[in-house]
C-alpha cells in the first residue's frame, strides 16, 4: 500500500498537477480574463507590502530558476561540463539557502500584514490567505531540507532527485523509484510544491504567467493624478483610497490596478 501511494504521488501526481496548471490557466485566460490578476491591497500598509513583496519576489525567482535548472538539467550534461556532483550540491545549498531565507522573510512580512491588519484581512479572499500560508510553509519545508542535505553534501541525494525529475520529463512515471527512500521532509516539500502548481489556475498565483507577459507587452502611457482645484470634486465625494486618473485608456487604467 505504501509503495502504491508513493508511485501515485511521485509518478502520477506530477502529471496531474502540471496538466491542471497549464490547461486550467489557459482556460481561465480564455473565459475569464479580467479575473486574471493578483488582487491589490497596496494602498494599505504600503511600506510593509513593498519590502515584503520585493524580498519575496527576488527570492522566489532565484529559487524557481534554480529548481528548474537544477532538477531538469540531465545529469549527463553536468558530467560533460566537468561539474562535480559535490560542487553542484554545495552551489544549490548556498544559492538556494540564501534565496530561500530572503523569500522566507518576504513571505513572512506579507503574511503578517494580511493576517494581522484587520482592514487587509477583511479585504482578502480566503483563498488569498490560504495560498500565502501554503507558500510560506513550502519555503519553510524547503529550508528545513537543508539540514538533511548537509548530511550528504557529496550530491548523492541530489542526483536521485535529478534522475526522478528527468525521468518524469521523458514520460517515465516509474522514475518515482529513485526517491523511494528519501527523507519524508523532501517528500512533503515535493507534494506541497506540486499542489501549488495544481492550485495555480484557481488562485492569484495565476499572475505568475500574466505578469511577465503584460509587463513586456504593456502600452506606453502615463497616469497623472488630477490636481484638486476648481472643478475637482471635493475629497469627501470620493471613497478613501479611490485612485484619481486623468488621461490613459480604460484598459491602461485597469492594467495599472492589476499589476499592483
Ligand atoms: C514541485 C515543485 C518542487 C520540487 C520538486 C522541489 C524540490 C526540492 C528539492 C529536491 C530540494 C532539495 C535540494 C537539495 O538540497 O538537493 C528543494 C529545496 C528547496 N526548495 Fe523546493 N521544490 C519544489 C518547489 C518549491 C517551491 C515552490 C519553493 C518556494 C516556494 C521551494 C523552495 C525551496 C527551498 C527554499 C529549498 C532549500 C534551498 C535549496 O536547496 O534550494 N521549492 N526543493
Amino acid at each position: 500500500m505504501r509503495e502504491f501511494v508513493h508511485y501515485l504521488l511521485f509518478g502520477w501526481y506530477p502529471y496531474l498537477a502540471v496538466t491542471v496548471m497549464v490547461i486550467g490557466s489557459i482556460l481561465r485566460f480564455d473565459t475569464n480574463q479580467y479575473s486574471w490578476r493578483s488582487q491589490s491591497s497596496q494602498f494599505l500598509r504600503r511600506k510593509q507590502m513593498m519590502l515584503g513583496s520585493n524580498l519575496f519576489h527576488m527570492g522566489i525567482l532565484v529559487l524557481l530558476g534554480g529548481h528548474f535548472v537544477g532538477l531538469l538539467t540531465p545529469i549527463g550534461v553536468v558530467d560533460y561540463l566537468g561539474i562535480s556532483h559535490q560542487s553542484k550540491q554545495i552551489l544549490a545549498l548556498v544559492a538556494g539557502g540564501i534565496a530561500g531565507i530572503v523569500a522566507f522573510i518576504g513571505a513572512s512580512l506579507l503574511l503578517h500584514r494580511r493576517l494581522f491588519d484587520p482592514r487587509i484581512r477583511r479585504s482578502s479572499a480566503t483563498l488569498d490567505i490560504v495560498v500565502l500560508v501554503l507558500i510560506w510553509l513550502q519555503i519553510a519545508l524547503g529550508l528545513s531540507t537543508t539540514y538533511w542535505t548537509l548530511q550528504h553534501v557529496d550530491g548523492r541525494e541530489m542526483v536521485n532527485f535529478m534522475a526522478w525529475a528527468n525521468g518524469l520529463l521523458t514520460l517515465q512515471p516509474g522514475s518515482a523509484a529513485y526517491i523511494v527512500n528519501t527523507h519524508i521532509v523532501y517528500k512533503l516539500h515535493i507534494v506541497l510544491g506540486l499542489t501549488l502548481f495544481l492550485l495555480t489556475p484557481f488562485t492569484r498565483l495565476v499572475h505568475v504567467f500574466s505578469a511577465p507577459i503584460w509587463y513586456l507587452l504593456r502600452p506606453g502611457y502615463q497616469i497623472v493624478r488630477t490636481r484638486r482645484g476648481k472643478g475637482a470634486p471635493p475629497r469627501a465625494a470620493l471613497p478613501v483610497g479611490t485612485p484619481v486618473y486623468s488621461g490613459g485608456s480604460a484598459s491602461a487604467r485597469a492594467m495599472t490596478e492589476e499589476v499592483q
